[in-house]
């Protein structure tokens, strides 16, 4: 069987792999012995063999939650969000809300848009929808503000027993607003471990309820992840994510090349980019160092932003996330008249014409400067997206020590938080609100 391949030739040369591997194993050694910062968030390196024992309550969850109804809400932000996201856009028909498959997955907590929340109400209005509550502190405000407002309208649909048996919660065993809440109405819950980061949790209950409950396997999932997390364990020459990480870290160092697009021909990986420019921004974005992680869908943005990626400023490196084999096939058609001049591709498979299409950009932008690096699955499905998380997770662990940051802490992300509390007047931000708003 196939696994996930990893090409860097097109990006650097042996020699210069050769010569910053030694710090790559070294970081690698760093992680594997828990002996770096952040030493304390490591718990998702066994996470695909600790989580099989709760496959099973999982699974039971999802079929109680998609028998019952018609909508599965499910609420988070962050980590707590965009894994679940990622896999199931990946998965999921690209046309599954208009055929009106059910149970159909939303997503909320995941913004403070007041007419998204207006338009999702109405969506629910009168229908059988159930919640699944995602905040590891339980305290982050997009999704508590999400819950209260769809809690509020699920008892009012339903009464609050009923309501009780369609709710559920996953987060800290026993901290924050969240567990208490949680406890106090008897609400199905699961636990997020103190050991286990929000963007480093897609493989707990956190990403694999939603995904669960969107009628995916999450068993294959994980069996892709466990055969990565052998394969993590590889020498560098046969270690994908050994060599990622070695790989973007000599781009950064020495081209100055800042800027990382990871890059798909698969509209519908456009949420796996998502999940990695979070899992990549908070984990390396510290102490004023980090490759800032960008996106593209292609060949849709080669329409947009393809005139910059060739020409613009040379701070860009790409990583390209390529489908071998799509599920389905479409030839495409011989025209008697050839009134568009396509005929030269008539009885050719669309994903030919895809191919080539990646082809022809990977050596245009090589040719303009943009170093290539590739990796490839197989197919998607749950298996190989298995195999990309904890690939994924692992490099950048890695590549984390190599930046020498914590990959592990966010400590950024509260600075805006603070600042919001204090216009809101929150009790306890009394100073924060009169120092900021003198500078209003
Ligand atoms: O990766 C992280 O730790 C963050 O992105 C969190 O997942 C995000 O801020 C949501 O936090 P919480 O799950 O505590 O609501």
């Amino acid at each position: 069987m196939k696994d996930l391949h990893f090409d860097y030739t097109k990006a650097v040369s042996s020699e210069r792999v050769a010569a910053i591997r030694p710090t790559a194993e070294a970081a690698m050694n760093v992680l594997k012995s828990g002996n770096g910062a952040g030493n304390d968030f490591l718990g998702w390196l066994n996470l695909p063999h600790d989580i099989e024992a709760q496959i099973s309550d999982i699974e039971s969850t999802a079929r109680l939650l998609r028998e019952e109804c018609e909508i599965i809400v499910c609420i988070g932000i962050g980590g707590s969000y965009l894994g679940a996201k990622a896999v199931n856009e990946a998965l999921l028909n690209s046309f599954a809300q208009l055929e009106g498959s059910k149970p159909q997955i939303v997503y909320a907590g995941q913004n403070i848009g007041e007419d998204y929340l207006y338009e999702l109400q109405n969506l629910l209005r009168n229908r059988k929808f159930s919640i699944i509550s995602i905040s590891k502190s339980g305290t982050t405000t997009e999704p508590a503000l999400a819950f209260r407002l769809l809690k509020t309208q699920l008892e009012q649909q339903q009464g609050k027993d009923a309501a009780k048996r369609l709710i559920v919660c996953i987060t800290d065993r026993k901290r924050g607003a969240l567990r208490t809440l949680a406890t106090q109405e008897g609400y199905k819950t699961y636990v997020i471990e103190d050991n286990i980061g929000g963007r480093f949790s897609v493989l707990s209950p956190v990403g694999l309820l939603p995904i669960a409950c969107a009628g995916f396997d999450i068993r294959s999932l994980i069996e892709g992840a466990k055969r990565m997390q052998d394969i993590c364990n590889l020498p560098f020459d046969e270690n994908p994510a050994l060599q990622y990480a070695a790989s973007r870290n000599i781009l950064y160092r020495e081209e100055g090349k800042k800027v990382e697009m990871l890059v798909n021909f698969h509209p519908k990986l456009h949420y796996v980019s998502e999940w990695w420019k979070q899992l990549y921004g908070e984990s390396e974005g510290k102490n004023g160092k980090g490759i800032f992680p960008a996106s593209a869908d292609f060949t849709t943005d080669l329409h947009s932003m393809g005139q910059y990626i060739q020409d613009g400023e040379r701070h860009l490196m790409e990583t390209v996330l390529s489908v071998e084999q799509p599920n389905h096939e479409v030839i495409f058609p011989h025209d008697e008249q050839n009134l568009d001049g396509l005929n030269f591709l008539a009885g050719k498979r669309v994903d030919e014409v895809n191919k080539m299409a990646e082809l022809g950009t990977m050596l245009a932008h090589v040719d303009g400067g943009v170093p290539n690096m590739k990796f490839t699955l197989p197919c998607l499905n749950e298996y190989y997206l298995g195999q990309m998380i904890y690939m994924f997770e692992f490099a950048c662990g890695i590549s984390g020590y190599m930046l020498e940051v914590n990959p592990f802490n966010q400590p950024g992300v509260e600075a805006y938080k603070k600042n919001m509390f204090a216009l809101l007047d929150k009790p306890g931000y009394e100073e924060e609100s009169k120092a900021i708003r003198a500078r209003l």
